[in-house]
């Protein structure tokens, strides 16, 4: 490699994923030689001449250290460069608009992310485009929900918040047959356990937000794609809806993924170890953790295993005996770790997702998931799991005493009523 000026990654080496985190489609500055991309804080670029410009026009349309992130998430994958959005629900409202009109279907694994269900019910269905929930973990089920107007499967795999896995190989051959796209949303395990692309699918998606950029400063999305149409249409739809990405957080994100790497096997050896102790409490019902010999997916999680180098990723969740009330006091008897709607990042987060991050998705759909009223979800942070392991034994503990009250108090049982309906809904991120 020379060490000019030149693009870091553009020289056909075949770098490891360590190495292209940090190098990969990064640029030092053509002006300063600055090795970080500087944050171009800027609306506008002035144009030379009618017509001449250097690349840059208006921060609509693109930035230079947004472009900057953009191809260091792109040589990640062995793609052009990634189109990056201002969410991650807006990378996944920029894909779903890009592919899909009026009178269009899309399938959507039974269990994905709440935000996105609540997209495809409140936006798109009232635009007209349709959408099958399905259980994507069965290639034929996929195959069956296909029908004339499908143009798009999306899945997510390991699914929020239980954790469910597809075979992303088998779903790819499934849609390759059928001539439909397939999206992957692999924000829990990002291209460093789990390749998307490597394994046919034509879209790998990220809310960046999470393990990413990984240190709960931003908000932020991508997509990448080898497809170069795809690419293009993304752009000008992202354009024309304005929903790209700022130049500062896209300057973090590139800080945070240089690390990424290196964060995810931690997050996932902590994870396993934190599944395992939460296992074998007595006040533990149930523990959802692909990296358990319990784990009821056993074949797909040997599979993940194998493609991750034996990692899962940071995220456990699980049930405590008694129910959504006792759960409820594990939450809110936590101290080290955060009562919060992230995940991915290196502060420990404690979620209750029918009151939080899947509030919005109507319960009989969340039943049918899974997704019961006392799941509770652990994304495991960077700090010592020791501390960890000590504050959900003590919460668990202190759960275990019933309080005087009885138990829940007022604000969290309302919290816990079914959402009135999908229009109304305000709350629940
Ligand atoms: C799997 C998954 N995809 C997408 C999103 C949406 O990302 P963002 O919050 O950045 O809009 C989330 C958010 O929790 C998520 O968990």
């Amino acid at each position: 490699m020379s060490n000019s000026l030149e693009s870091f990654g553009t020289h056909g080496e075949a770098w490891d994923l360590e190495t292209l985190a940090i190098r990969g489609g990064r640029t030092p500055d053509p002006t300063t030689g600055a090795i970080l991309t500087p944050i171009v804080q800027s609306t506008t670029y002035v144009n030379e001449a009618v017509g001449k410009h250097k690349g840059h026009t208006y921060s609509r349309a693109s930035n230079p250290t947004v472009s900057a992130l953009e191809s260091a998430l792109g040589a990640l994958e062995g793609a052009p460069p990634a189109v990056c959005y201002s969410t991650g629900l807006a990378a996944i409202t920029g894909l779903f608009l890009s592919l899909l009109r009026s009178g269009d279907h899309v399938v959507v694994s039974d269990v994905v992310y709440g935000g996105t269900v609540r997209l495809l019910n409140i936006v798109l269905e009232p635009l007209g485009i349709s959408a099958s929930c399905v259980d994507t973990s069965d290639p034929g089920a996929v195959a069956a929900a296909i029908g004339p107007r499908t143009r798009l499967v999306f899945i997510e795999t390991p699914a929020n918040p239980t954790l469910k896995l597809t075979d992303i190989e088998s779903v790819a051959r499934v849609c390759r047959a059928k001539g439909v796209k397939l999206a992957v949303d692999n924000t829990f395990l990002t291209p460093v356990l789990l390749r998307p692309l490597d394994l046919g699918a034509d879209i790998a998606l990220y809310s960046t937000t999470k393990y990413i950029e990984g240190h709960n400063a931003t908000v932020g999305g991508s997509i990448t794609t080898r497809d170069e149409a795809l690419n293009e249409r993304l752009r000008l739809f992202r354009k024309s809806v304005g929903s790209i990405q700022a130049p500062f957080e896209a300057w973090l994100t590139l800080k945070g993924l240089k690390t990424l790497p290196l964060r995810i096997r931690e997050h996932s050896r902590s994870a396993r170890r934190i599944a395992e102790w939460l296992e074998q409490h007595p006040a533990v019902e149930r523990v959802l953790y692909p990296g358990l010999a319990s784990f009821p997916q056993t074949a797909l999680a040997a599979g993940l295993g194998e493609l991750s180098g034996g990692f899962f990723g940071g995220i456990v969740s699980f049930e405590v005996r008694g129910g959504v009330e006792a759960g409820v006091r594990v939450m809110n008897a936590v101290r080290l770790c955060s009562l919060a709607e992230n995940l991915g990042a290196t502060e420990t987060l404690i979620t209750h997702p029918v009151s939080m991050t899947h509030g919005d998705v109507p319960r009989e759909q969340r039943e049918r998931a899974g997704i019961t009223d006392g799941l509770i979800r652990l994304s495991v942070g960077l700090e010592s799991p020791a501390d960890i392991i000590a504050d959900l034994a003590r919460a668990l503990e202190s759960a275990a005493r019933k309080p005087d009250s009885g138990g829940v108090d007022r604000a969290a049982r309302k919290e816990l009523k079914p959402r009135p309906s999908a229009a109304a809904v305000v709350g629940g991120v």
